[in-house]
This record gives structure tokens, C-alpha cells and sequence, in this order.
């Protein structure tokens, strides 16, 4: 996600931005930018791509100055380029600012500008805030700083300098933001890790909290002006704990960032029961859509196919990228190809959709790296949210996948006339809540860990819309603690799989009530019968199969189109405890990569 890093003090300021931006560099970032108050002005540089692209703009030692701000961004509006990189600066460069969050009422402020007479430059939302506090600057900057913040909803962690001022302004509402606090020097920044080199001495600002920072000191206010009386606290954790967050893992922290990613994707997307989504399909002559993906993508895609077609009454195809690219598909302008990536920059899945491309097939992806190759080429498509995944095997983009599915599946059904659900509406609403209430069980199923931690084999099966829930705990399981794991629909089992059924392997049945609840009853009995021994996700409420296995798992209950999600989180713990308990930095797996961008 963006970072924010700046600094007022004797030091050489760029290197202490540069400095400050490496250490934030963990948070994932597609472009970065600083801006120095040099005795020429305002003097800014930005670059696309790692830190050491911007390093080598700002060249060595040269630029003198007495304070500054930078950034990294993570794209939200408008792909990673130079333009939209922070800092953005006013017209006439007198004001700069970098900023987390989102503005709700850019467009509204952009017209505002615009007809003033303004001219934004970028397609960011950001870039608006340093013109409205230009416009406001009458005398002082603080005041202008708290009108401009006064127009605007949404989220910020902000910080702002100005050509003439010796200060830094902060403010946040939403976005995190501190205060380091030095001697005959300050930091601010949006993670305690980007000044942890040099202060332990921290300031959390809440909500509402407008900060001005000047070499010797520092003051806070609320928004309505008043002073605040902060809490200086000392840092003892390592760097390290602080880019997880104090998880263990990247994996860990991901697993627990999902009620967060949720809220992230839905954002602006459901209102008043409605579904919101800027796509330009004609389903007048739409005749069948063709999914492709990799890997976890591939799964959520076959949750996708459960969900659209249910919905829409459209046939939906899923093929894997690699095979698809390959078939000479048969597809034309009357498909809807969708290709879905975490990254955006798979070979096979970009190969898959030019493929889909020059058949004149109609294209639409579901990307969670804004500006990434993918999420250039496609027609259009729906940003899923996670923020930046860093472990390698995914958690969080696929449970945003799956929702940016479902809400797909409910656009449609909606622009046939159709209206969703009221039920899956209000379930949406309080997915975050009830996947809390599963992140909640991490310690049990580490004991469950412990008691399957030396198995050689397990298998997972699951019916309907959790069959490929059961594919993505065994491809999870397998991914990150090297044991063999596969995933099957559950009556398929009595066709080979069962022949491998003893004590020595377990299997990890899902089994919260749907429609196929009862016969997944018989599933377990079949085991039972053969000695294997089992472990089940079940419903809090269900009471039957507790009387089958101890090994056992609850999760709340939702509509069923949501279970995939819910049922999913225990699987990645589990395979998180197994990875974690055998030692295996479940972050980097052996022989995996974040990104396959090679065929
Ligand atoms: C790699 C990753 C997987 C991912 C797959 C597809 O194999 O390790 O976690 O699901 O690529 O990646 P994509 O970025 O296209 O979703």
C-alpha cells in the first residue's frame, strides 16, 4: 500500500526520504516520488519501478534543502506513471502534497477546480487536495490546510509543505500516520517502520488530528482547531515485527488483513441494494463467458462459474490459461472472456486473453495490481482491492476475487431486470464481521496442526460451491508445507481416491449445511467405515457431525454464495500452522514465485 515518509531537520534530506521510502518498500509499491524545499523552490522527482529509479533521478549529494516529502504509491486511480506518482504539486508550485487514502468526492471537487479555472494534470484523486490548499492559502498554512480537509470525504494520511513555510503539515482520517519525534529534528510517516533508523519516539495521530511539524517541535490540533495533548510512545519492537505488523509471517498478517480487504473491495459498490460497477457489456448479445486464470485465480474462477450462471442464466466456461491459449479456442465476439489475476502479469493468462483478444472475443479482468500489464490490455474490469500480497501463496486475493465475482454476478442479474437477493446484500455487509469471527479460531486449528503435522497425504473434498474451496486448502496445503494434498469434489471420491483411505490418511471434508449437506453425511460415513480419519468445517450450529470426528472446525453461517469465503480462512490456517510447525518459510515456498511471468 502507499507509504508516506518526511522529514524537517539538519540531515541531508533526501537521503533520509530515500532512506525512509526502502524501509517502506515491503508494503509493495509501483512508483515513487519525493519533494525537497530547496532555496530554489519546490524541487521534485519521481519515478516508475523500485526506489533505486527514483536514487538514481535524485543523483548523490547535490540537493540541499531543509525539509521534504515522499511517497510510494500503490495504484488506486490511474495506472503507475510518472504523472500520477506523488508528490503532486499545484500549478504553480507552491504547494505539495503526498497522500493515502481515497477521496469519495473527487469528481465533484474536480469539477469544482476545473470550472475555477484549475487544470489537473494527473488522473489521481490525490493531486486535487494540493490545488484546493493553494487556492486557500491566504495568509496561513495550517488554516488552509483544515478548509481544504474541510471539503473533502473520504480517507487521507497527508502530508503537505509549502514553498515559503518551514513546517510540514500533517492530517489524517483513516490512514495511519506518526510523528518521530528527534532532537533539532522531525519524521513524519504513515508506518513507525520508515523512521525506526532514527527516532524510537513516537506520536500516533487519530482521527481528525492535523499536525504541524517544524524542526524544534510540534503541535496537534482537531480539525475544528483546537489543541490535542499526545502521547509520546517508545518503540521497542524490531523493524522487522513492524513490516508484518508483529505476525510472524507475511502469510499470517494477509490471512488477518481480509474483513479489511473485503470492506476495501465493496467500497462504493453496493448502494441502497444496488450494485454499482462502471462496465460496458451488452447482454443483449452475450452468449457465454469463458473464465481463465492460474493457480488460486483458477479457483476462484470456478467459484465464479457457480455464481454467474446461477445468477445470470448465462453458460460459463473455466479454462486454465496455459490450455486455453494453446486450443485454438473457439471463441468470438459474442464471449465475454475474463480473465482473473492477482498480479496482473502472468504469461499465461496475458497470453490467454491476447489470444481471446484477436478472436474478437469481448475482454473484462478481475486484477489486483492496478496499472499492471493485464489490467492494461483488458477492455475493462474490476479492481479486486487486497492491497499488495506479499506471501506467495495467496489468501486475501482470492477471497476479494471471489467477491468481485459475486458482485459481477448480481451487475448482471440486475441489468437483466433482476434484483439480488436482499439476503446476500445483507450478508455482504457483515462478511467482515463473521470472517473475524473465524480469524478467531487460528489457535484451535494450530492444535489441529499439531496432530496432522507428520502426515505424508491428505485429501480435501467438498460439493458445489465448495468443491473448488476444497482445490484451493489442498493446493494451499501442498504450496507451503510440501505435503501431498488433493482436492476433489466429494462424490467423486467413491470413483478412485478412496482406495487410498487408511488411518494414515485424513481427510479434510467441508461440509457446512447447503444443499448437499446430507450427502456429504454419507461422504463422511464411507470414510468413517474405511478408517480414515477425519477433519470437517462445520456450521457452529451443527450438531450430527460432531458425533463423526473431534477434528473438527466452526465457522458462522452465511448465504451459501458467500461460504466459499468463510470456508476458505480455516484452510489457509491450517496450512499456515503445518507450514509454520515444520519450519518451512511459508513467505518464499521452494521452487514458487509470487509472479509467474515465464511460460
Ligand atoms: C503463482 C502464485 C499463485 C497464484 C498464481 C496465479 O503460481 O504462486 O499464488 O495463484 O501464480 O497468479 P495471478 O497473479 O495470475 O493470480
Amino acid at each position: 500500500m502507499c507509504g508516506i515518509i518526511g522529514y524537517i531537520g539538519p540531515r541531508d534530506v533526501s537521503s533520509v526520504l530515500l532512506g525512509g521510502l526502502k524501509r517502506l518498500e515491503y508494503r509493495g509499491y509501483d512508483s515513487a516520488g519525493l519533494t525537497i524545499k530547496s532555496p530554489e523552490g519546490l524541487v521534485t522527482f519521481k519515478a516508475v519501478g523500485k526506489i533505486a529509479e527514483l536514487e538514481k533521478k535524485v543523483g548523490g549529494g547535490n540537493l540541499k534543502g531543509d525539509l521534504g516529502i515522499a511517497h510510494t504509491r500503490w495504484a488506486t486511480h490511474g495506472e503507475p506513471n510518472e504523472i500520477n506518482a506523488h508528490p503532486h504539486l499545484d500549478a504553480k508550485g507552491e504547494v505539495a502534497i503526498v497522500h493515502n487514502g481515497i477521496i469519495e468526492n473527487y469528481y465533484a471537487l474536480k469539477d469544482f477546480l476545473t470550472k475555477e479555472g484549475f487544470k489537473i494534470v494527473s488522473d489521481t484523486d490525490s493531486e486535487i487536495i494540493a490545488h484546493l490548499i493553494q487556492k486557500f492559502h491566504n495568509g496561513s498554512f495550517p488554516e488552509a490546510v483544515a478548509k481544504a480537509l474541510e471539503l473533502i470525504e473520504g480517507t487521507f494520511g497527508l502530508a503537505v509543505i509549502q514553498r515559503e513555510e518551514n513546517k510540514i503539515i500533517a492530517a489524517r482520517r483513516g490512514s495511519p500516520l506518526v510523528l518521530g519525534l528527534g532532537e533539532g529534528e522531525m519524521f513524519i510517516a504513515s508506518d513507525v517502520s520508515a523512521v525506526l533508523d532514527y527516532t524510537k519516539k513516537i506520536v500516533y495521530l487519530n482521527d481528525d488530528e492535523l499536525a504541524i511539524v517544524e524542526r524544534d517541535g510540534y503541535s496537534v490540533k482537531n480539525l475544528k482547531g483546537e489543541e490535542v495533548n499526545k502521547k509520546v510512545y517508545e518503540i521497542k519492537w524490531t523493524l522487522d515485527q513492524i513490516e508484518k505488523k508483529g505476525f510472524k509471517h507475511f502469510m499470517l498478517k494477509e490471512i488477518f488483513e481480509q474483513p479489511e480487504a473485503v470492506i476495501n473491495t465493496l467500497r462504493g459498490r453496493v448502494k441502497e441494494g444496488k450494485i454499482k460497477l462502471s462496465l460496458d457489456l451488452d447482454l443483449n448479445s452475450l452468449r457465454r463467458i469463458v473464465i481463465v486464470a492460474c493457480g488460486t485465480s483458477w479457483h476462484s474462477a470456478l467459484i465464479g462459474k457457480y455464481l454467474l450462471e446461477k445468477n445470470t442464466d448465462i453458460p460459463v466456461e473455466v479454462d486454465y490459461a496455459s490450455e486455453f491459449r494453446y486450443r485454438d479456442p473457439l471463441v468470438n465476439k459474442n464471449d465475454l472472456v475474463i480473465v482473473i489475476s492477482q498480479s496482473g502479469e502472468t504469461a499465461d493468462t496475458l497470453a490467454a486473453l491476447k489470444e481471446a483478444k484477436a478472436k474478437g472475443a469481448k475482454t473484462l479482468g478481475i486484477i489486483n495490481v492496478v496499472g499492471s500489464t493485464i489490467a492494461r490490455e483488458v477492455e475493462m474490469g474490476i479492481y479486486s482491492h487486497a492491497g499488495p500480497e506479499i506471501g506467495v501463496a495467496s489468501t486475501k486475493a482470492f477471497t476479494v476475487q471471489v467477491i468481485d465475482l459475486l458482485l459481477l454476478a448480481l451487475f448482471l442479474r440486475q441489468e437483466k431486470g433482476l434484483k439480488p437477493e436482499k439476503t446476500i446484500i445483507n450478508d455482504l455487509e457483515v462478511l467482515p464481521e463473521k470472517i473475524k469471527e473465524v480469524l478467531k479460531q487460528s489457535d484451535n486449528i494450530r492444535k489441529l496442526a499439531k496432530k496432522f503435522v507428520n502426515c505424508k497425504n491428505i485429501i480435501y473434498l467438498g460439493r458445489g460451491l465448495n468443491f473448488p474451496v476444497a482445490l484451493e486448502g489442498a493446493l494451499k496445503l501442498k504450496e507451503i508445507s510440501y505435503i501431498h494434498a488433493e482436492g476433489y469434489p466429494a462424490a467423486e471420491m467413491k470413483h478412485g481416491p478412496i482406495a487410498l483411505v487408511d488411518k494414515n490418511m485424513p481427510v479434510m471434508f467441508i461440509a457446512t449445511q447447503d444443499g448437499t449437506y446430507e450427502k456429504i453425511l454419507s461422504n463422511m460415513e464411507e470414510i468413517k467405515a474405511r478408517g480414515g480419519e477425519i477433519i470437517a468445517i462445520i456450521n457452529k450450529e451443527d450438531k450430527r457431525i460432531s458425533r463423526l470426528t473431534d477434528n473438527i472446525i466452526k465457522v458462522p453461517s452465511v448465504s451459501n454464495e458467500l461460504m466459499p469465503i468463510i470456508n476458505a480462512v480455516p484452510m489457509q490456517f491450517f496450512a499456515y500452522h503445518v507450514a509454520d510447525l515444520k519450519g518451512i518459510d511459508m513467505d518464499k515456498p521452494r521452487n514458487l514465485a509470487k509472479s509467474v511471468t515465464v511460460e
